[in-house]
């Protein structure tokens, strides 16, 4: 399972790239406004400046909601660098792009998804990737997992190429059980990446050894 992060946050993006197991980042429109990115020069430099950072795709989405909006916006974005990856929110202009980005052979993400029948769509328009939202499900009282797990098996039985990027994880649980539950990507903030790292086990063992090497090594 790849790891994306999922921030416009330079400062963490470079942590995360430094552990040396990231293999790319999304982005939304939310996540630029909080970092302050705005206006489209502002935009665009701020996606190369992510581009220069990781060696790896890099998701810029589309702010536009009519299809010759997207195609224009989305091939300008693909011109930026190779890494870029056009986000496309799942819409019926949305889909159409998808398969016209799809014909040129410009990557796509395609974004806010919550349903089977929408996955479905997406992979028939080839998208290179699938963003079900898990945590905005979870948040609804719903399963987020449940809608990972039944697009894998879809995905599989039908052979679509299209890959899924479980998105809108807030825990170290939903990477784990992303990784159970057949998505190829996960993409999350970097303290949910974090996350991963601890357990009290290892804080307890690491400082015993410590301490029994000083014990032993005492002069
Ligand atoms: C990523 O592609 C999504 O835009 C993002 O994961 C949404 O996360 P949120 O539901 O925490 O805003």
């Amino acid at each position: 399972m790849k790891f994306f992060i999922d921030t416009a946050n330079l400062d963490q993006i470079r942590e995360a790239n430094d552990l040396g197991i990231l293999d790319g980042v999304t982005t939304n429109p939310s996540l630029m406004a909080k970092e302050g990115i705005v206006g489209e020069a502002a935009v665009m430099q701020h996606y190369k400046d992510i581009c220069a950072i990781v060696d790896g795709d890099v998701s810029a989405e589309v702010i536009s909601t009519d299809y010759a909006g997207m195609i224009a916006e989305g091939e300008k974005l693909a011109a930026l660098h190779e890494n870029i990856v056009v986000k496309v929110p799942m819409i019926k202009d949305g889909i159409k792009a998808i398969s016209y980005f799809t014909r040129k052979g410009i990557r796509t993400n395609c974004t806010l998804v919550f349903s089977a029948g929408q996955a479905i769509l997406a992979a028939k328009a080839g998208a290179t990737y699938l963003s079900p939202f898990i945590g905005r499900i979870d948040d609804i009282s719903w399963d987020g997992m449940d809608l990972i797990k039944s697009i894998a098996e879809i995905y599989a039985v039908q052979g679509y190429e299209t890959q899924i990027l479980a998105a809108s994880v807030r825990t170290p649980l939903h990477i784990v059980q992303s990784a159970t539950n057949g998505a190829d990507v996960v993409t999350c903030p970097l303290s949910a990446i974090l996350g991963l790292l601890k357990h009290p086990l290892t804080d307890i063992g690491l400082a015993q050894f410590l301490a029994d090497h000083a014990k032993a090594n005492k002069a």
